[in-house]
């Protein structure tokens, strides 16, 4: 795979700063879905994105990447760093791919119907290598190996409706993976696979960000498996940022109490037999969003200062960890409904 091993820097290979943006719904009008969001990814570096279904993870990713879907209107601002340079859609089109990958979420709707999986990838491979048919081909039916994919030349010779979603997952992570890419956005790359295949994957990543010095940002709604791979996470709600740091000590000290619902809520920490906790309330719908802190209506801490947005503070200056709320502190207080 990757030639060189690349030096790390202390400039993010990644920044993301202040994204906004607002979604188009039909009779409706543009509505807010990311409010907001700042994040930075040094070389090297394995970031996780948790929060629930419909809290902004894979719209960000989209609006990093400046790659929405047909039919998506999206109004954006804010700014977008790579390697400390700000890009442009133009620059944005072309670093896409080749220097930064993306695993969409869904892998039903990311491939073409009409091509040969292996057509697919070396396609891709041939476009970012400049290689000839041939050697795109064998390097495509590698790529298909070190995916976990069984007989690889023999899937290579498929179409998409052949393969189960597991595999056509794994194809999606063959492809952003051709163009050999400096950082790598993956939107729950692993949902549909078994535990096995999921493991390699996130070995394969692991070792892809440890040797090569690729950074990645993992969406996932599975916080062991972040927790396995990512060295920092962030937790996002209401298309903003709630809380960043180390993922050991955001798992062990959890700040934001939403961030302390969320964990409450892992199978882990309830003893066998028991009801899992469940999170208060619904995540608010786009155009439901309470004014002030949009978590202040679930929240036990809520007061009337939760009436205007906290700003983000860093906890302590010796841990790069954050917290976006106007009460941070221990579980205390916290209430959470038993289902
Ligand atoms: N094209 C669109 N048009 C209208 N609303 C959209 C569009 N894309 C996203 N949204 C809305 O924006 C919000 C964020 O969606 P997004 O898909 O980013 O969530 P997510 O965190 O990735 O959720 P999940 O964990 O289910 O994948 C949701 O409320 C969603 O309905
Ligand atoms: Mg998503």
């Amino acid at each position: 795979m990757y030639s060189t091993t690349r030096p790390l820097g202390l400039t993010p290979i990644l920044t993301v700063n202040d994204l906004h943006a607002e979604v188009r719904r039909p009779k409706i009008g543009f509505q807010p879905a990311l409010a907001g969001l700042s994040l930075d990814l040094a070389r090297g570096e394995a970031l996780g994105l948790v929060g629930e279904s419909g809290c902004g993870k894979s719209l960000a990713l989209r609006t990093i990447l400046g790659l929405h879907n047909r039919n998506e209107v999206v109004q954006t601002r804010g700014e977008v760093y790579y390697d400390g340079h700000r890009l442009d859609s133009h620059e944005l089109s072309t670093l896409r791919g080749k220097y930064i990958g993306f695993i969409p979420q869904d892998p039903q709707t990311a491939l073409n119907p009409v091509m040969t999986v292996g057509d697919q990838v070396s396609e891709t491979v041939r476009h970012h290598r400049k290689w000839t048919w041939g050697a795109s081909w064998n390097h495509a039916v590698h790529l298909l190996a070190q995916v976990g994919l069984v007989r690889p030349g023999a899937i290579a010779r498929t179409y998409p409706h052949q393969l189960s979603g597991g595999q056509r997952q794994r194809i999606l992570i063959a492809i952003a993976l051709a163009g050999e890419p400096e950082v790598l956005l993956a939107d729950e790359p692993t949902t549909a696979l078994d535990v096995t295949i999921q493991a390699q994957i996130v070995g394969l990543l692991h070792r892809l960000c440890r040797d090569h010095a690729m950074g990645l940002i993992f969406v996932s709604h599975d916080i062991s498996l972040v927790s396995q791979l990512c060295t920092r996470v962030s937790v996002v709600y209401a298309g903003r940022i709630v809380e960043s740091g180390h993922t050991t000590n955001v798992l062990a000290h959890p700040q934001h109490p939403y961030t302390q619902a969320l964990i409450a809520s892992l199978p882990d920490h309830t003893s066998a037999g028991q009801r899992l906790p469940h999170l208060m309330g619904q995540t608010p719908s786009l155009g439901e969003w309470p004014e002030g802190c949009a978590f202040r209506t679930r929240c036990p801490r809520a007061q009337s200062q939760c009436l205007t947005v906290p700003s983000t503070e860093s906890l302590d200056s010796s841990e790069p960890h954050t917290v976006q709320c106007h009460f941070p502190g221990q579980a205390a207080g916290l209430k959470n409904h038993h289902a």
